[in-house]
């Protein structure tokens, strides 16, 4: 990858841009139409939101201000859990894409694969809500379909009636929490795996090692891990609402992690999730 706008190569042929600008935790309002219009502005080509996230319309708004070509953007949103199912998916999609305001989508997610209000038959809704995600493919209004938070027992779940291959599964990764076992699985599998809350939710900010790591390239912890992840053939999604930080998140192409430093920051110790178990969400 060279820069920003270099693409990873979807199990279907779709090219997706090497790194996101997210969008969760920005709430729907004019910071957010703002922040989306200065993400496009340097440089960003691909923006990832979620009807969970309340903020679609300024998403949206935003893309729309940006006045870029609607093909040279790739737009991600997820499902929420309570609309999982066959006839419930096909509605919330069409108010995703109207408050997006946008004709088709480039890829849509099943958000998370146990919803708290189907805990007892996850495994029937997730197959439901996927044959509704194979329909949206088949009629072209989503360019590529995938999941978020999926682990192998989920995947494999899915998979038992799919017909259309997963292209993506969009996990919690940095360098504190590297879902190795479910990155190879995904590796093996062709499908994408990208990183939500890349750099640990700010904790890995102040790691002396990364840190000291990123010194000797002049970059910052922060730019370091989203190296570490794009050099793994992972497609980090940082967030910031700071046009400094937005940019510098952008500036991770001209220089590259030895393996012993990757290595490094990989051997750096789990300290867990930030976010929710997949198995056990209350929402
Ligand atoms: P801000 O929006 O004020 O920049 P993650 O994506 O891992 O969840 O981390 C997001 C958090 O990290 C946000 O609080 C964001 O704050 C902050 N952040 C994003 N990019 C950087 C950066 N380059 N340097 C420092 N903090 C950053």
């Amino acid at each position: 990858m060279k820069n920003i706008r270099d693409c990873f190569v979807l199990n279907n042929g779709v090219k997706i841009p090497c790194v996101g600008y997210g969008t969760w935790r920005t709430p729907d309002g004019i910071d957010t139409v703002q922040a989306v219009r200065e993400a496009i502005g340097c440089g960003y080509r691909h923006i990832d939101t979620a009807q969970l996230y309340g903020n679609e319309e300024s998403v949206g708004k935003g893309i729309k201000e940006s006045g870029l070509n609607r093909s040279e953007l790739f737009v991600t949103t997820k499902l929420k859990n309570t609309d999982q199912g066959y006839d419930s998916t096909l509605r919330p999609f069409e108010g995703s894409m109207k408050r997006l305001g946008l004709d088709y989508l480039d890829l849509y997610l099943i958000h998370w694969p146990v919803p708290a209000v189907f805990k007892d038959d996850w495994k029937q809704v997730s197959r439901d809500t996927w044959r509704a995600f194979e329909r949206l493919y088949g009629e072209g209004l989503v360019r590529s379909i995938g999941l978020s938070n999926f682990l192998p027992h989920h995947i494999d779940n899915i998979e038992v009636s799919a017909h259309i291959k997963p292209s993506v599964d969009q996990l919690e990764i940095h360098p504190f929490f590297t879902q190795k076992e479910t990155a190879a699985y995904c590796r093996r599998k062709g499908i994408q795996v990208q990183a939500w809350s890349p750099l640990g939710h700010g904790t890995i900010l102040d790691n002396p090692v990364i840190k000291e790591i990123g010194l000797r390239y002049h970059k910052t912890a922060a730019q370091t891990a989203l190296r570490w992840e794009l050099q793994q053939d992972i497609l980090p999604i940082p967030k910031s609402l700071n046009p400094e930080r937005m940019a510098q998140n952008a500036d991770i192409f001209d220089f590259n992690l030895t393996q012993e430093e990757c290595l490094r920051i990989t051997g750096l110790g789990e300290t867990g999730r930030t976010g929710p178990d997949p198995d056990n969400i209350d929402f």
